[in-house]
């Protein structure tokens, strides 16, 4: 079971369990992780589930997409080398442990 670590906007962090096959969208969302706001349900149409991927998962997670690549443009927040969606980012073993932060624009 993975475990995925949030950094929120004031700094804190908060470590969900999550479940092989997940996406990180929906490991904050069904723990109450707050800056997560998933408008469009995880179907890449609404670059609400910004997140920032700590560089040392960034080779694991790998590149976005040209529709996430695209949407990421729309985003709130500031764009970063580790920027994802997080609706995008499905949970394996490789990645448990991946923190991720959320941007300060999402609370
Ligand atoms: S939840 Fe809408 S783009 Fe990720």
């Amino acid at each position: 079971m993975p475990k995925v670590v949030f950094q929120l906007a004031d700094g804190t962090e908060t470590g969900v369990d999550a479940r092989i096959g997940d996406s990180v969208m929906t490991a904050a969302t069904q723990n109450g992780v707050a800056g997560i706001i998933a408008e469009c349900g995880g179907n890449c149409s609404c670059a609400t589930c910004h997140v920032w991927v700590r560089e040392d998962f960034a080779h694991v997670v790998g590149e976005p997409d040209d529709l996430e690549e695209a949407l990421l443009d729309l985003a709130v927040s500031e764009r970063r080398p580790g920027s994802r969606l997080s609706c995008q980012l499905t949970l394996t073993e490789e990645l448990d442990g991946l923190t991720v932060e959320i941007p300060p624009e999402q609370p």
